[in-house]
C-alpha cells in the first residue's frame, strides 16, 4: 500500500509540465484511473483511524462521525467503501450515476482526460460522467457491509443521453431503487461541466419542481435529498434557489461544483503550469478544482449560512460545503462559516500522496473544536 501512496506523491511531484502538452495530458489521464483502480482493490489501509467523538455530526437523524467526506466523482462504481471507512471518513458518497452507464469521454485519443496541477494545488477534468447506471450501482450498494456513523449517499444527475421527460422518468426510476436499496442521503448533481444541460434558471427551476413532485413529496422513508450547484452560480441567484430548494422540500444544498471561468481562475495558477492548464481547456474544456475554488467557494458559503440562517425554519437544511478544501485550515474555515458537512475531492487526492493512510487523521484536528 505504501508503495502505492509513493507513487501518487512521485506523480505529484513529477515535473510533467516539461513535457509536450499531449503527452502530460495523456499520462495523467492514465495514470489517474490505472492508480486509483490499484490503491481502491487495497481494502485495508496499515493504520485505521476511528475519528474521535467531538467530531460528530448529526443532520437529517443520522450520525456522520466525522464532517468530512469525499465529494462526488472520487468513488464512480462503489470501489474504495472499506478503505474510506477505514481511514476515517464521516460517510461515503458514491457517483455521480446516470441511468445508463456510461464510459467517459475520449478525445484526441485520450479517454476521460484529467489533469493534475500540484504546483497549483488544481486540477483540471472532463471525465464526461463514466458510471455504472442506477441498476449497478444500486445493487453494489446494497451488497455493502453497514458502519455505525458512516452514512452512504448517491449522488445521481439526470442522463444526458435521454430526452428531458424520459431522463426524469429513468432517474426517479432510480431515487426508489437507492431508496430500496438502504441509502441515506442522495445528492442531486445539477451542475456538471462535462455534460450538456439546459443551465438556465426555467429549465433547473422545472426539473427541481419535477422531482420535488414525483419524489420529495411520496418518500416513504425519510431520504434527504441535496442538490449540488456549481461554484460559479452567481450570487444574485443564491436567494432564490435557497428559497426554491426550501419551498419544494429539498434537505440542503452543496456548494460547489468544478468551475468553467478558465480566464478568471488564470491568476491562481501556477506560472510554470499556465501553458498545460491552457492547453487543456482549449481542447478539452471541463472543469477546474482544487485551491482556485476556494474563493468562490467561501463567498457563497457564507451567503448561504447567512441566508439560512435568517429563514429557519423547523425542517432541517444543511449547507455541504466542497471546493478547494486542501488542510485542516480551509476544513475549520468551512465548518465555522456555518457548513455542516464538507466534501474533498482535490485536496483529498493531494493529502493521500503526502498522508497517506492518515489522510483523515491528519484533517480530523480541525473538526473537533466545532461540535
Ligand atoms: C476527476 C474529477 C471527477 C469529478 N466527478 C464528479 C462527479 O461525478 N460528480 C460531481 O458532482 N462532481 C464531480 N467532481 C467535482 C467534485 O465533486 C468537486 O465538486 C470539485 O472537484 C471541487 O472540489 P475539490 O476542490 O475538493 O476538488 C469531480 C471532480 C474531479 C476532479
Amino acid at each position: 500500500m505504501n508503495l502505492l501512496y509513493r507513487l501518487l506523491r512521485w506523480g505529484h511531484r513529477f515535473p510533467s509540465f516539461l513535457l509536450p502538452s499531449p503527452f502530460a495530458v495523456a499520462l495523467h489521464s492514465w495514470g489517474r484511473r490505472v492508480l486509483w483502480s490499484w490503491i481502491t482493490h487495497c481494502h485495508i489501509p496499515v493504520l485505521p483511524f476511528t475519528p474521535p467523538p467531538s467530531g460528530e455530526r448529526h443532520c437529517w437523524g443520522l450520525r456522520f462521525r466525522s464532517p468530512l467526506f469525499n465529494a462526488a466523482g472520487v468513488f464512480k462504481y462503489g470501489e474504495g467503501y472499506e478503505l474510506s471507512y477505514w481511514h476515517g471518513s464521516g460517510a461515503y458518497l458514491l457517483g455521480t450515476i446516470t441511468a445508463l452507464p456510461r464510459r467517459g469521454i475520449k478525445r484526441w485519443g485520450i479517454r476521460q482526460p484529467f489533469l493534475s496541477l500540484p504546483r497549483s494545488c488544481a486540477a483540471l477534468n472532463t471525465l464526461g460522467l463514466p458510471n455504472p447506471g442506477h441498476h449497478a450501482a444500486a445493487r453494489i450498494v446494497e451488497r455493502l457491509p453497514r458502519y455505525p456513523g458512516f452514512p452512504i449517499g448517491v449522488s445521481v444527475a439526470l442522463d444526458p443521453e435521454l430526452k428531458l421527460s424520459e431522463a426524469l422518468q429513468r432517474l426517479l426510476e432510480g431515487l426508489r431503487l437507492y431508496s430500496a436499496a438502504g441509502v441515506d442521503f442522495i445528492e442531486l448533481n445539477e451542475s456538471c461541466p462535462n455534460i450538456p444541460h439546459d443551465p438556465s434558471w426555467r429549465a433547473l427551476e422545472f426539473r427541481l419542481r419535477w422531482i420535488a413532485e414525483h419524489f420529495l413529496s411520496r418518500r416513504e422513508r425519510s431520504l434527504p435529498v441535496v442538490v449540488k450547484i456549481s461554484t460559479d452560480t452567481p450570487v444574485e441567484v443564491l436567494p432564490a434557489l435557497l428559497e426554491l430548494l426550501l419551498q419544494l422540500g429539498y434537505d440542503g444544498i452543496t456548494i460547489g461544483n468544478t468551475s468553467t471561468a478558465y480566464e478568471a481562475l488564470l491568476p491562481t495558477i501556477a506560472p510554470s503550469e499556465r501553458h498545460l492548464y491552457t492547453w487543456f481547456w482549449h481542447r478539452f474544456g471541463g472543469g477546474i478544482s482544487g485551491a482556485p475554488l476556494a474563493h468562490r467557494r467561501r463567498q457563497l458559503i457564507s451567503l448561504s449560512a447567512q441566508w439560512i440562517a435568517r429563514h429557519a425554519t423547523a425542517r432541517e437544511f444543511h449547507l455541504l460545503a466542497v471546493g478547494g478544501i486542501m488542510n485542516p485550515t480551509d476544513l475549520r474555515e468551512v465548518l465555522s462559516a456555518g457548513a455542516s458537512l464538507a466534501q474533498w475531492y482535490t485536496g483529498y487526492l493531494h493529502a493521500l500522496a503526502t498522508h497517506g493512510d492518515a489522510v483523515y487523521r491528519w484533517m480530523s484536528s480541525s473538526c473537533c473544536a466545532h461540535p
